[in-house]
């Protein structure tokens, strides 16, 4: 199959080219490459995949040194006209969407990016699905959609319509997009919702990479809502695995089951599929400090700081719907993946 992955510049794309460049398929990549994090990080990833940084030019296609199914652009999800064409010359079989403005906390002090990136972004990506005959579209959806929820663990099955942050609305926003697109051109679409994903080459944005940093650089590190929360933390190798058995399986069907009296939201009568794509297991931020501090062989100086606008308290995927139809199956523990982490970057950070 030809693929077009976005995002792999970034944390969970970039894991996903390196895992499909073995699987024989065609991959095409687009980032924007842009400055939300630390650049570098990001030409590190494309480094990894035989992507050079000095080569790279806007709307500019370049073959990989390493893997000679890989190709890359850089380009902007807004770009509609370049995008455009991209799908046009390219015939892609399958689109896995994970570019996007990512974070909670950002969007509440920069929400404009969020409209640019993740719905103007979106919706130039369901246009290129609509009229270039997409056999599949997975995309990135997020457990900050829960919101207001409180029913443990979090199900597809449940309604999400109180989101508390402008990214969780996006990404809802692009549950509704997609199923709009699923209805009215029979494209089939599968959104998964991840719960934080974490790993080497992760994000410098989330906790767990600033803890790591500050421990080592023995600054305090801030610890939100007094330590009482708690995180689905998902290994990126367990997330990847997930995503490879979907782009390797059919795409979904409309469910001739499904009702509108009492309706599934995780379903639909059009070719339209939502999953969880978390470890099942929630872990409370103390707990998981504790494990960074014995991994790193170093105590942290916390500060108690009150919940953040935006956040949630708990996460906890129900993840029985991706068992039963992918056999979908977490194998990686807390221990063992924050060790990777915490190896990786000691080694890339030469500390
Ligand atoms: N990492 C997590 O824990 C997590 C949790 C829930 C959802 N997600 C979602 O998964 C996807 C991948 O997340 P990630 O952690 O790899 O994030 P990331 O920020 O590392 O990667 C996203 C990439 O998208 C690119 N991008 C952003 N806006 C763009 C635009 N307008 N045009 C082109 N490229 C653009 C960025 O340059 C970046 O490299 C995102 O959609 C994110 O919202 C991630």
């Amino acid at each position: 199959m030809k693929l077009l992955v976005t995002g792999t510049a970034g944390f969970i794309g970039f894991h996903l080219v390196k895992s499909l460049v073995n699987s024989g398929h065609e991959i095409i990549g687009m980032d924007s490459i842009n400055d939300y994090y630390d650049v570098d990080l990001k030409f590190g990833r494309l480094q990894e995949t035989g992507i050079e940084s000095d080569e790279i030019e806007y709307n500019k296609l370049i073959v990989s040194n390493k893997f000679p199914n890989y190709r890359f652009i850089k380009l902007d999800l807004e770009d509609h006209d370049n995008i455009n064409s991209l799908f046009e010359s390219e015939n892609f079989d399958v689109v896995c969407h994970l570019a996007a403005q990512a974070g909670v906390r950002y969007s509440i002090t920069n929400p404009h990016s969020y409209i640019q990136s993740n719905i103007v972004g979106f919706l130039n990506i369901l246009e290129g699905c609509r009229y270039n005959d997409i056999k599949h579209l997975i995309y990135a959806s997020s457990s900050s959609v829960y919101g207001l929820n409180k029913k443990m663990p979090f199900s597809t099955q449940d309604n999400v319509d109180h989101p508390v942050s402008l990214y969780a609305a996006s990404k809802k926003s692009n549950e509704l997009m997609a199923h709009t697109y699923s209805h009215l051109y029979g494209i089939p679409t599968t959104g998964l919702r991840f719960f934080t994903v974490y790993g080497p080459w992760g994000r410098p944005d989330m906790a767990y990479f600033k803890f790591t940093k500050a421990i080592i650089e023995d600054k305090p590190i801030d610890v939100y809502n007094y330590g009482n929360m708690e995180r689905d933390f998902t290994y990126v190798d367990d997330v990847v695995d997930g995503i490879m058995k979907i782009v390797d399986s059919e795409p979904p069907e409309g469910n001739n089951e499904w009702s509108c009296d009492g309706p599934n939201p995780s379903s639909s009568k059009a070719p339209y599929r939502i999953y969880n794509i978390g470890n099942n297991s929630p872990v409370n931020l103390l707990k998981f400090i504790e494990i960074l501090e014995s991994k790193l062989d170093k105590r942290a100086n916390k500060i108690y700081l009150p919940m953040q606008l935006g956040d949630l308290k708990t996460t906890y995927a129900d993840v029985e719907d991706l068992i039963r139809d992918f056999g979908y199956k977490p194998t990686t523990s807390l221990e063992q993946g924050i060790g990777e982490f915490v190896a990786w970057y000691q080694r890339v950070y030469n500390v």
